[in-house]
């Protein structure tokens, strides 16, 4: 059998399979509180389901341009101009099935034999996999609890070289809810200022789901490095829309062909029905989403402190996303071994920091995206390990 090699480099999601692993259990009659999976417990807001069927009535049904239909690429426009009071042209910006496509574009085009792409490290493990398949050299970029998963400007700085062509950054941060403000992201910026060759991919995804009533410093509002800026969004997340895969991107104009280009090879197009109801998700009233982060901060704020009374863990504030990223050396298992149990006799589902790189071997995730009652029950589960 003659596969290709680059097929061997690709890695997984283990939240996918954990996710498998957990419904399988589910199936045989165990009680399972699923803790592992990103995705918001809440079913996508109903003006946002209508606008997708009244699409199919309206006879949507075929291709759409590859990059996405313009009405939605001018609702994204408008969006980012309410936002960040930005002017993004809609030829900018591109519409794919979700936001990953644009790691998987963005490390197609910048990476290769002869380039280096600094990753975060724990971070969303479809980077590390999608710049190894490209054939760059993947190098992480640590995130430690002493700096409260920050990214360390000095530890960046250190790690750039002549062959850098890509610094990927997310923020709010999978898999630790670590939230970086403007202060940061100012100082991260005019270093990166230093490097005018070097491009920059933004992951944004948890945009609208930060707390305290902090506000996102997208990188879309510094100008200077638009010229080779991408920024990764999209729908999933805030509007509770995972499975309708649909995600936005902002290209810099040198790229935004090699990547609409990309696009028409691999999908085509985004899902024509989705884009409608993306449309009707940015432009339609947001009560249910606003009441929906007031929620997610709710449990915040309940799952941290809970977390904390355990005496086999400790665990980060979160300042965004949906994550805890708790610390469980205290248990004297590894995060592995932690989750492991955790799945097989507690019946709780949650995934190893090992899955989301080598630096998080002491730590486990779980996603908050679940009923305060199943939290409770699961947080209690967890103080018998
Ligand atoms: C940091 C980050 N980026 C990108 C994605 C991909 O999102 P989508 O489901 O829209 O492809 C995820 C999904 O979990 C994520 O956590």
């Amino acid at each position: 059998m003659k596969v290709s090699k680059k097929i061997i480099n690709l890695e997984t999601e283990s939240a996918f399979a954990i996710l498998a692993k957990a419904t399988k259990l589910i199936s045989e009659g165990k009680d399972i509180i699923n803790l592992g999976i990103g995705q918001p417990d809440f079913p996508t807001p109903l003006n946002i389901q209508e606008a997708a069927i009244k699409a199919i009535k309206d006879g949507y049904h075929g291709y759409t341009p590859s990059n996405g239909i313009l009405p939605l690429r001018e609702a994204v426009s408008e969006q980012i101009f309410e936002d960040y009071k930005v002017d993004i042209n809609p030829d900018q910006i591109l519409i794919t099935p979700g936001g990953k496509p644009t790691i998987f574009y963005s490390s197609l085009i910048l990476g290769g034999e002869e380039n280096e792409i600094i990753y975060p490290d724990p971070g969303f493990p479809i980077y590390r996999s999608m710049i190894n398949f490209s054939g760059a050299k993947g190098v992480p970029l640590k995130l430690i609890e002493e700096d409260n998963f920050e990214i360390n400007i000095d530890k960046l700085e250190k790690l750039i070289t002549n062959k850098t062509s890509l610094i990927i950054i997310n923020n709010p941060n999978n898999p630790t809810g670590s939230f970086m403000g403007k202060k940061k992201i100012d100082k991260l910026v005019n270093m990166l200022e230093k490097y005018p060759d070097i491009f920059i991919l933004s992951d944004e995804i948890y945009s609208k789901i930060i707390f305290d009533n902090n506000q996102m410093p997208s990188f879309l509002n510094y100008n200077k490095l638009r010229e080779r800026l991408i920024v990764l969004e999209g729908w999933s997340k805030t509007f509770c829309m995972t499975g309708w895969r649909l995600g936005w991107s902002v290209w810099p104009k040198s790229l935004y062909e090699h990547a609409n280009k990309l696009c028409v090879n691999d999908h085509s197009c985004p899902n024509a029905i989705s884009q409608y109801a993306g449309i009707e998700a940015l432009r339609g009233p947001k009560e249910t989403i606003e009441n929906i982060i007031k929620e997610f901060q709710r449990r915040k704020e309940f799952v941290h402190s809970e977390l904390n009374k355990l005496n086999n863990m400790t665990c980060f504030k979160p300042g965004g996303a949906f994550y805890a990223f708790p610390n469980v050396s205290k248990s004297g298992l590894s995060g592995q071994k932690f989750s492991d149990i955790a799945l097989e006799e507690k019946g709780v589902a949650l995934v190893p920091g090992i899955s989301f790189g080598n630096s998080a071997k002491d730590f486990t995730r779980i996603s908050y995206a679940n009923s305060m009652e199943n939290l409770q029950k699961a947080i209690y589960r967890l103080s018998t390990i």
